[in-house]
């Protein structure tokens, strides 16, 4: 019996040189979250390598990915742009990230998100055994827990949705809505992040399908599913052991060097509009602005890790970010100082682990957010229990991590008087919340997660065979 992981994305992605296939580890905190609990336990992963694979290479692509316990779905290049850019990140996102204009309900993307469905569907029955556990992830695979259930009437069906879940009001204006829970409520577990998200959900359901709930419980005719709050954690122990190798520690003193009386703030993102990283930018040419006196003493390092580029809300949005940084640099630049140090690029994780190390504010505002790793991933690096978080109360973190100084990301005034609390924030109180905030992250990491929901899904399973021999 072992854990079928079913997302959109392999946790690695192939890069194409020279006609040569490599794999490298993928972006986004799934990938991340989820990437090294996969390789310890008996558990297949099946998902999309990222690019597309001819089909004269799709067999060598194929036995690459089996010695890494992975199995790939292949995508033709009109599914990447009608599924994935298409329906999941043109209407899914924008709405679920509550950015309704954004959103494009095109019928062709609606008809292709169910074939890509109907396809990764496909690919499971291949792999999949009597009494395997299926654990699907997130958006891009709505529809899948119902696929599966109509094939398997008996299977056991975990979902976990990775990104925010509207409130009512929202989703119930996507053309599509009954047809996407009656995918989801295929699942006998349903995780969010957030309680929050959980209520949504259920207020969602009830109102749009025939089903009735008492309390996280929805009753169809058939059968009963559980909706659940599972805050997905880190690797609290990889972040903070890194900190600790040569090789970062290195890296700490490269960077550190000349900028001894410095105060570095620390902003890492993937590109998105969900992420506030314009507005953050916004706040510091507001303090900059405001407090003059911080001019020349503190740096906005910020990390925009190239995403969806294809999709042209995100490309304009890249072009509004060089051309604000652009503009922000050349005003208040002197020959020896630049206030933002923008990078768009990925990086590896030795360079993060340094950064997380060093930076003694790590600015995290976005407008809205499934959980946030990066904060959690800074809090972990913290081995000398110093350095303040700035957490908007839009990501599900703010949950958790409710010692960091919390924000409203709309309310530049809000981050940018943040900014000069953290700055001025004495030592005791930073040690105070920060070893606070440590124990969470570590308390609550990536495996106690992983546990959490399996041990769940087994629970609901089989109170859902001891109701049916009653
Ligand atoms: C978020 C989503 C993931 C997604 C990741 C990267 O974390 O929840 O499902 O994989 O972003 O985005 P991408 O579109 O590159 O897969």
């Amino acid at each position: 019996m072992k854990t079928v992981i079913i997302s959109n994305r392999l946790p690695v992605k192939i890069i194409e040189e020279n006609d040569e296939y490599t794999f490298i580890p993928s972006e986004g905190g799934l990938a991340t979250g989820l990437g090294d609990v996969y390789k310890s336990g008996n558990s297949i992963w099946i998902g999309w390598p990222g690019i597309e694979v001819p089909e004269e290479r799709q067999e060598e692509v194929t036995q690459k990915l089996a010695e890494l316990n992975l199995y790939p779905v292949f995508l033709t290049q009109n599914e990447i742009n009608l599924y994935y850019e298409g329906f999941s990140n043109e209407v899914l996102w924008p709405v679920f990230h509550y950015v309704v204009t954004y959103a494009h309900f095109e019928q062709t993307y609606w008809d292709c998100y169910k074939s890509v469905n109907e396809k990764f569907a496909k690919s499971a029955m291949q792999v999949l055994q009597r009494r395997d556990k299926i654990w699907i992830q997130d958006y891009q695979l709505l529809l899948l827990p119902g696929i599966l259930r109509a094939k398997l009437p008996n299977a056991t069906i975990g979902f976990f949705q990775h990104i925010p879940f509207p409130s009512y009001e929202i989703f119930r204006l996507i053309p599509w809505r009954e047809e996407i829970l009656n995918g989801l409520t295929g699942a006998d577990l349903i995780g969010f992040h957030t309680y929050d998200d959980v209520r949504h959900f259920i207020s969602t359901a009830t109102r749009l399908l025939p089903v009735n709930s008492s309390s996280n419980v929805l009753n169809s005719n058939e059968r009963q599913i559980v909706v659940e709050a599972f805050p997905m954690g880190i690797d609290y122990d990889k972040f903070s052991d890194l900190t600790q190798t040569e090789e970062v520690k290195k890296e700490i003193d490269y960077f550190r060097t000349g900028k001894e009386d410095m105060k570095v703030i620390l902003s890492i993102d993937r590109l998105d509009y969900s992420k506030g990283i314009l507005e953050r930018l916004k706040a510091l040419e507001l303090l900059l602005q405001l407090h003059p006196e911080y001019i020349g003493k503190i740096e906005l390092f910020m990390i925009v890790v190239p995403s969806r580029d294809t999709v042209p809300q995100y490309s304009d949005l890249r072009d509004q970010i060089d051309q604000f940084v652009g503009n922000l640099n050349a005003r208040y630049r002197s020959i020896n100082w630049i206030p933002v140090n923008y990078f768009y690029r990925s990086f590896p994780i030795e360079v993060l682990s340094s950064l997380y190390a060093t930076a003694d504010i790590c600015l995290v505002t976005p407008m809205r957010d499934g959980m946030n790793l990066v904060s959690k991933e800074y809090v972990a690096s913290r081995n000398n229990n110093d350095g303040v978080l700035i957490l908007s109360e839009m990501a599900g973190a703010s949950k958790e991590l409710t010692d960091a100084v919390i924000v409203n990301p709309n309310n530049l005034g809000d981050i940018m008087e943040a900014i000069v609390t953290a700055l001025k924030m004495p030592l005791e109180e930073q040690e105070q919340r920060m070893t606070a905030m440590r124990a969470t992250v570590e308390k609550f990491n990536v495996k106690h997660w992983v546990n959490n929901f399996i041990l769940r899904l087994n629970e609901v399973k089989d109170s859902q065979k001891s109701l049916l021999t009653k």
